[in-house]
């Protein structure tokens, strides 16, 4: 099988020198790269290692090798075009169809997925010309990976940074892997919740579960890479960012409860993938609680954690919002998902069986879909990433 084609477009940013490493990682992993630079990212990093990475010529202009129409064909036979860092000049560019060098003619050509990574200034980032640039590019079906927060060229720190390779790799395998050139979730909200919540008993120990976030985190960049723009509330999971999704750390269920209420006030959809403690203890003992000889330990007295998915499902934010929840059980899982899926109220509901091979902390899962208009969606045993799709398909279907 031919490998796929991905057009590498570097914009002359100081985060240049990051495309290199996106750049490996796609020849390493089989695709056949082509790097079309502006000469402006040039100056940062030189044609001859842009070339010996690729193993292709490498020209700014669309005078070289004519023969060849370079300004048609590399756009023409692309399966994706990847443009990081995409610069202010280079988004304008491609907002308003210009077409003075090779990129910017591939852009015009291709008519394969296109996702550009935006690095700049916050300034830049921020300035309405840019974000109405960015939303007509959004509306034409591009991917358009939204800056991490961070340190920025010089002393500066901000909205605006590259997000790391290895993520803005991921966001290409998945657009690369749906080939569709119009993602069904852009100018969409969503919001996802991931992890396992930690109950604090004393400054060191906690009640908490073993979820590791996979899963959620898998719904966050499937999400991303179809378009929507993503609110990632993160409960202890230590998993890197994904690109272009706006993680929220929390750590308590109740701290959890609060930073979903906030992102689902302007969501279409919310995913509740995070496990969340149904129980956290009474008491919370300010120092270290000690051992004491020949005394039994005081037991651990429990009280209920507010129920997040049956409250915004009772309480939608806005109308028409999906809201999704997962219901991990260890036996009759079916039947316990059915009751579940009316006890809370959502649109949708993903069972799965876990124990302490299953699921938790693992690459894979295995799950079915329950609707709350009857309908029942099996997914078989595979990638996290493949139930992820599964879900969006579905809330994509409600939302439209
Ligand atoms: C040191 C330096 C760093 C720059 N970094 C960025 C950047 O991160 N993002 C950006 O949009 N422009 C940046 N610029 C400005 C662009 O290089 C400039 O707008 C240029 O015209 C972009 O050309 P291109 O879009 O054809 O690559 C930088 C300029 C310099 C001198």
């Amino acid at each position: 099988m031919d490998k796929p084609k991905v057009v590498l477009g570097v914009s002359g940013g100081i985060a240049a020198y990051k495309a290199c490493e996106l750049l490996r990682r796609l020849t390493e992993s089989g695709h056949d790269v082509r790097v079309v630079p502006t000469a402006s990212a040039l100056h940062f990093v030189g044609a001859a290692t842009w070339s010996a990475l690729s193993g292709h010529p490498v020209s700014t202009e669309v005078w070289d090798d004519v023969h060849e129409v370079p300004h048609v064909r590399i756009g023409q036979h692309a399966d994706l075009v990847i443009v990081a860092p995409a610069t202010a000049d280079m988004l304008a560019k491609a907002a308003h169809g210009l077409a003075d060098d090779l990129l910017t003619n591939t852009l015009l050509t291709a008519r394969c997925p296109v996702v550009f990574a935006p690095a700049m200034h916050t300034e830049m980032w921020e300035h309405p010309a840019t974000q109405e640039n960015v939303a007509t590019l959004r509306r034409r079906g591009a991917v358009v990976i939204e800056p991490a927060v961070g340190r920025l060229t010089g002393v500066d720190t901000g909205k605006g940074r590259l997000p790391e390779p290895a993520e803005i790799f991921e966001v290409c395998r998945r657009v690369l892997a749906r080939g569709v050139t119009e993602p069904d979730l852009v100018g969409r909200h969503v919001v996802v919740s991931a992890g396992g919540t930690r109950e604090p008993l004393d400054p060191v120990r906690f009640l908490g579960n073993r979820s590791s976030g996979k899963q959620g985190y898998a719904l966050a960049r499937t999400a991303a890479a179809r378009g929507a723009r993503v609110t990632l509330i993160a409960a202890n999971t230590g998993l890197p960012d994904p690109a272009g999704v706006d993680v929220v750390p929390v750590g308590t269920a109740v701290q959890l409860r609060e930073a979903v209420l906030k992102a689902a006030a302007d969501a279409d959809a919310v995913v509740m993938a995070a496990a969340v403690a149904d129980f956290r203890p009474e008491t919370y003992a300010a120092g270290k609680i000690k051992k004491k000889d020949d005394q039994e330990p005081e037991p651990i007295v429990l009280v209920r954690n507010p129920d997040i998915l049956a409250e915004i499902s009772a309480d939608r934010a806005r109308p028409g919002q999906v809201v999704v929840g997962f219901a991990a059980e260890t036996d009759d899982v079916l039947a316990n998902g059915r009751t579940k899926l009316r006890r809370k109220g959502c649109d949708l509901l993903v069972v799965n069986e876990v124990g302490e091979r299953k699921t938790f902390g693992s690459e894979e899962n295995e799950a079915v879909v329950l609707g709350a208009d009857g309908s029942e969606t099996p997914v078989p045993h595979g990638p996290k990433e493949a139930l992820a799709e599964t879900v969006w398909d579905l809330v994509a279907e409600r939302l439209s």
